[in-house]
């Protein structure tokens, strides 16, 4: 394939489960986007095992990274800069990542730029649709959920964060709770088809002192304390044991979903912002992303998502960010280093 060599960005993104790269060009244009995911190592432990994960990241990067340009139908010699997830999240996974980024910017002299995680997420919204700035947006993953005012690519002001656990976080405790399968986002959505989501009235957060803003710990609890009979000093039943599970699935993604609603266009009306741009794995979820997008039009507000593809955590978001970073000079030398934080 001929292709400008400068408009091309290899991306890499290793920063919790799932090992990614992906080829992008100009920032928005993905050409390849490969996903290897950790999902059956973990699922017996019921969450992600830093240790396994880092030592699967190592076995998967290369194959990869290889899958991405073949894909693509693109070699090295067409890529113009690689881009690659520098922080957050766990470390030793992080390091794979970067390592393999390193070298190939130095073997190759590519330009070499690091790229943060959740403004990547944010911005991978906005690739397939793009939006006038400045919007908001609300990242809402396994590991966190916030709003934000994005006043560009990747330029985020934080407005609101979760006082607790992160809206995936819940999905995630609540599956285990009910006894199903890891994710928990996916299987408690796919259960609460089958359920009534009025069935149960579970606490929704709401804005304090007039400031939007999210809670989830309040709302696992309160499924925890239905599920025992609200004696508190009562053994959880174990998952066989529960009854109308679908309608306590259903009940608890629709208090999550309408937190997450009505907080977000909260936020949006008081920044008056008209675009909400929401992203990370819990955007997946069918019920949010129905809910969100009528709420906003019944406001004349607009609410665009990615693809489910784009939504959990993917190397083409790195890669079209990165190309944003690059373009505007921001790079980074072979010390670039990982953060968890
Ligand atoms: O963005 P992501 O892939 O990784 C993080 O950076 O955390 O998000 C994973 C989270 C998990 O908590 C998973 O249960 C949740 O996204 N998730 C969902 C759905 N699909 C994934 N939550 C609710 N409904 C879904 N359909
Ligand atoms: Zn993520």
């Amino acid at each position: 394939m001929t292709s400008a060599r400068s408009e091309l960005v290899l991306g890499i993104e290793s920063s919790c489960d799932d090992t990614a790269a992906a080829v992008v060009r100009t920032g928005r244009e993905i050409l390849s986007s490969v996903v290897d995911s950790q999902i059956a190592e973990h699922a017996p432990f019921g969450g992600v095992v830093p240790e396994i994960a880092g030592r699967s990241h190592l076995r998967a990067i290369i194959p990869t990274v290889d899958r991405a340009l073949d894909d693509a139908g693109v070699s090295l010699d067409d890529i113009g800069a690689i881009a690659v997830t520098e922080r957050p999240g766990l470390i030793g996974s992080l390091l794979v990542g970067l390592c393999v980024a390193k070298s190939l910017s130095f073997a190759r002299k590519l330009p070499l730029v690091g790229v943060h995680h959740i403004e990547a997420h944010a911005y991978a919204a906005t690739m397939e649709h793009p939006v006038d700035y400045p919007t908001l947006a609300l990242v809402v993953s396994g590991g966190h959920t916030a709003l934000y005012r994005m006043d560009g690519p990747g330029e985020l002001t934080k407005k609101a964060q979760t006082l607790d656990d992160a809206a995936g976080e819940a999905f995630d405790k609540v599956a285990v709770m009910l006894g199903l399968s890891y994710p928990g986002g996916p299987s408690v959505s796919r259960l609460a088809l089958e359920g009534d989501g009025t069935a149960i009235r579970f606490p929704r957060y709401r804005a304090k002192d007039g400031k939007p803003g999210f809670s989830f710990s309040g709302l696992k609890t309160a499924v925890l304390y239905h599920l025992r009979g609200q004696d508190a000093l009562r053994p959880t039943p174990p998952p066989e044991e529960i009854e109308n599970k679908a309608d306590v699935a259903a009940s608890f993604q629709e208090a999550a979903v309408d937190t997450l609603v009505t907080q977000t266009l909260a936020m949006a009306e008081q920044e008056g912002l008209g675009t909400v741009v929401v992203s990370g794995g819990v955007a997946c979820n069918a019920r949010l992303r129905e809910r969100m997008t009528a709420a906003a039009d019944e406001r004349g507000m607009r609410a665009v998502f990615p693809s489910p593809a784009y939504c959990t955590d993917n190397a083409a978001m790195i890669a079209g960010l990165g190309w944003h970073r690059w373009q505007s000079g921001q790079l980074a030398g072979l010390d670039l280093d990982a953060s968890a934080r």
